[in-house]
């Protein structure tokens, strides 16, 4: 691949939107020692990087020399470092600790949903909610906020499988597929009732894997259980300010923020489940590379039902 170009779409400076993403004509990467390199199809995912998105699936084309499992022609899912990015590109350089095998029954689609958001929901219910996939546990009350997004729609399907009740919130148009994807109550977070996070049944909350922003302390604590836990995927400065008022009273509630730096081996376990049909992948729209600005505004928009595709 030495010296071949390859298109990339790039971003050169923070802000500016999907204008503010650039076509290019760039080298192929080269692997180093513990790299390979893939063709890819990417989830898009806003980072900061010269060529964005680090959530990738496709076909091994090139391996390093410290690279032993896999070889050119293997199919796998791969995350790219969040400093570096690198997905939204023909080809892409991905470590061999977070690339792992795709089999024939997740597609290539399906697998660069994975990374990023089936990790994190995987993370949070499995070591922060402590809830056993295997549905072995107590059974919990669980709610997740934003359930139709990216994060969300895995959340729930996990969260079933962990024979878990789940109360789920979503806008009016995504009740039904919220619903599908297994979630016991679904509340339109536009109504009074979905502002509150109350549940129809009056389930008092084990933890929720919280999705979104913008709701404060005071609308969890009153619909959690006596040791509930609200697990933030996006803490900001009021949260963190929560987290620390709540230990420091020691509050048997807790506010948990969560930054979830994925390891190869939680990729497999979701590309595991993947492909034995207990999770699903849900595809909001797929685009083409050169249309990569569509599948931005897209994705920055904050209306997806679960995840946005590009295609090379
Ligand atoms: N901590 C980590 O490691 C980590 C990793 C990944 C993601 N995250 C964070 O997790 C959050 C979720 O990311 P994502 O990619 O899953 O989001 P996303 O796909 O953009 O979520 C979009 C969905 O959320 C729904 N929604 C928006 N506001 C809502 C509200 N107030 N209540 C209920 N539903 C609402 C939208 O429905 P409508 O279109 O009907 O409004 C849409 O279907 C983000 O804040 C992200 O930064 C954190």
């Amino acid at each position: 691949m030495a010296g071949k170009l390859m298109h990339a779409v790039s971003y050169d400076g923070y802000g500016g939107g999907a204008a503010g993403l650039k076509h290019v004509e760039v080298p192929v990467p080269a692997p180093n020692k513990d790299e390979g390199s893939l063709d890819t199809w990417n989830y898009y995912l806003r980072t900061r990087c010269h060529i964005v998105t680090t959530d990738v699936a496709g076909e091994v084309v090139e391996v390093g020399a410290g690279v032993n499992n896999f070889k050119g022609g293997d199919k796998v899912v791969a995350m790219l470092s969040p400093f570096t990015g690198g997905g939204l590109a023909e080809f892409a350089v991905a470590k061999k600790s977070l690339t792992v095998p795709r089999p024939p029954e997740v597609s290539a689609a399906e697998g660069a949903g994975l990374p990023v958001a089936a990790v994190t929901a995987h993370r949070a219910l499995t070591q922060s909610a402590g809830i056993k996939l295997d549905g072995s546990g107590p059974r919990a009350n669980i709610l997740v906020t934003a359930a139709s997004g990216g994060v969300g729609h895995y959340a729930v399907q996990l969260a079933k499988l962990g024979n878990t009740h789940v109360t789920a919130t979503c806008g009016a148009r995504n009740i039904d597929f919220v619903k599908s994807l297994g979630a016991d109550e679904v509340l339109d977070y536009k109504t009074p009732d979905g502002a509150a996070l109350k549940s129809p049944s009056g389930q008092k909350y084990d933890a929720v894997i919280h999705c979104t922003t913008g709701i404060p302390w005071s609308t969890f604590a009153p619909n959690l259980s006596t040791t509930g836990k609200v697990i933030d995927l996006s803490p900001g400065p009021s949260a963190m300010w929560t987290f620390v008022v709540n230990k420091l009273t020691f509050s048997k509630q807790q506010l948990v923020p969560l930054l979830v730096v994925p390891k190869g081996e939680d990729l497999d376990s979701v590309v595991n489940l993947v492909k034995e049909g207990k999770l699903k992948t849900f595809i909001d729209s797929k685009h083409r590379l050169s249309k990569a600005e569509d599948a931005w505004a897209k994705s920055i928009s904050g209306h997806a039902t679960g995840k946005i595709i590009v295609e090379p």
